[in-house]
Formats: structure tokens, C-alpha cells, sequence
């Protein structure tokens, strides 16, 4: 059985979609030891807390400097030991540090298909809007493995979404959300706990059960 801990900031849909399918044995071998928000008061806390979830609040306000903050954020995973972290909407930099220690067992979603509308100030909503402002005309999310850089990491799985005329930043965002974010991210914890994900040369293979 896999210990994982997902990182949250806010409103938790990606997380729902995790609890809700190892509950349902869509996502197998995965035990969910604990949630962490470095926000107070968000609904994803609710939600961990419903399931039966440890769930544990660091935020940067309650330390002097951002250093300390990543130690105590480092420091609260670890206690929890998992062998995959999940960012599953948590709109903090991770700390080069926080990347060593969980070298490739680390997988992130991004709601846009890496390598467009990502990287520094692309997060949340602020994605679907660059994406509407640009006029495409299909989206989507991808769930990749962190590395040191700002979505660089290797793609394990990816959806396109399509855009239409009236789309606003939210309704798009809700779009993604329920046509990608929510099959591919469960999907690539699925995988990775049943050890059929391979990185070669920074590109991930997935391996037949
Ligand atoms: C999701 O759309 C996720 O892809 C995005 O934040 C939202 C969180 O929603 N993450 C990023 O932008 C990371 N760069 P949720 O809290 O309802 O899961």
C-alpha cells in the first residue's frame, strides 16, 4: 500500500476526485495518510476532514520568513512518510529542497497542455484567461512529475478540452476541471503506485500491467 499526501490551497475538486476514486477502487494500492493547505479556512480542509483525512494547516503567515515556512512545510509531509506527494492545486513554489527529498515521487496537475500557458504566473484562473485572451480553440490539463523548474517536469498524462465562443475564465476552468483535471490526475496516481510508470531521459513511458 502506497502512503500519499496531497497538497492543497483551496476549493479541493482535484482532491475530491482522488478521495472519491480510491474509495471507489478506480485509483488501487493508495492509502491517503494526509492533506496539507497552506491555507486556513479553504473548503479542500472540509473535505479531507469528511473523509476520515489528517489533515494539517502551514501557512507562510505563521513564520517570520519564507525559509522557515518551507522547513515547516518540508518537515509536516515528511512526518506523514508518504512514497508520492500530490499537488493537487497548491499554489506554492516548491522548494528545491522539498524536490530532493521527494526526487520523482512528486506529481503535479496544471490546467493548461504543458508547454503552453505555463510556467511563472501561470496558476488558477489567471491560466484560462491567457488561454481565452490567445483565442485557442482547445485546452486541457497535464499531470507531470516536478521537477526543480516551474512545470518542466516530465508528462505523464495529458487531456485536451475543448474551447467554445462563450467560454469565461470560470466556465472554462470548470470545463477542464471535469473533463481532464479530475480523470488524469487520478489516473497518474493509479499508475504510479502500481509501479507502470518508467522516466527515461525525462520522458515518462507507461508500462503494461
Ligand atoms: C486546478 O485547476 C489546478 O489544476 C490548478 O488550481 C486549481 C485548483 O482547484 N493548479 C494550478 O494552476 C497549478 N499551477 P481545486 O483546489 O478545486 O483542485
Amino acid at each position: 500500500m502506497l502512503d500519499i499526501v496531497v497538497c492543497v490551497s483551496g476549493g479541493g475538486t482535484n482532491l475530491q476526485a482522488i478521495i472519491d476514486k480510491v474509495g471507489s477502487g478506480e485509483i488501487t494500492g493508495v492509502r491517503i495518510a494526509g492533506v496539507i493547505s497552506n491555507n486556513y479556512g479553504v473548503k479542500a480542509i472540509d473535505r479531507a476532514q469528511n473523509a476520515g483525512i489528517d489533515a494539517k494547516v502551514v501557512s507562510p503567515k505563521d513564520f517570520e520568513t519564507r525559509q522557515e515556512f518551507n522547513k515547516a512545510l518540508l518537515e509536516t509531509v515528511k512526518a506523514w512518510n508518504p512514497g508520492l506527494v500530490v499537488l493537487a492545486g497548491f499554489l506554492v513554489n516548491i522548494p528545491e529542497e522539498f524536490v530532493k527529498e521527494f526526487k520523482d515521487k512528486i506529481i503535479n496537475i496544471h490546467p493548461s497542455l504543458i508547454p503552453s500557458f505555463c510556467g511563472k504566473g501561470y496558476y488558477g484562473l489567471k491560466v484560462h484567461e491567457a488561454v481565452l485572451a490567445r483565442g485557442v480553440k482547445v485546452t486541457g490539463a497535464t499531470a507531470h512529475f516536478v521537477d526543480e523548474g516551474t512545470d518542466t517536469g516530465p508528462i505523464i498524462l495529458q487531456k485536451a478540452v475543448e474551447v467554445m465562443p462563450d467560454d469565461t475564465p470560470k466556465v472554462l476552468q470548470q470545463r477542464v476541471m471535469e473533463q481532464a483535471e479530475w480523470e488524469i490526475l487520478p489516473k497518474a496516481i493509479d499508475l504510479f503506485a502500481n509501479n507502470r510508470l518508467e522516466v527515461t531521459d525525462g520522458k515518462v513511458s507507461i508500462k503494461n500491467s
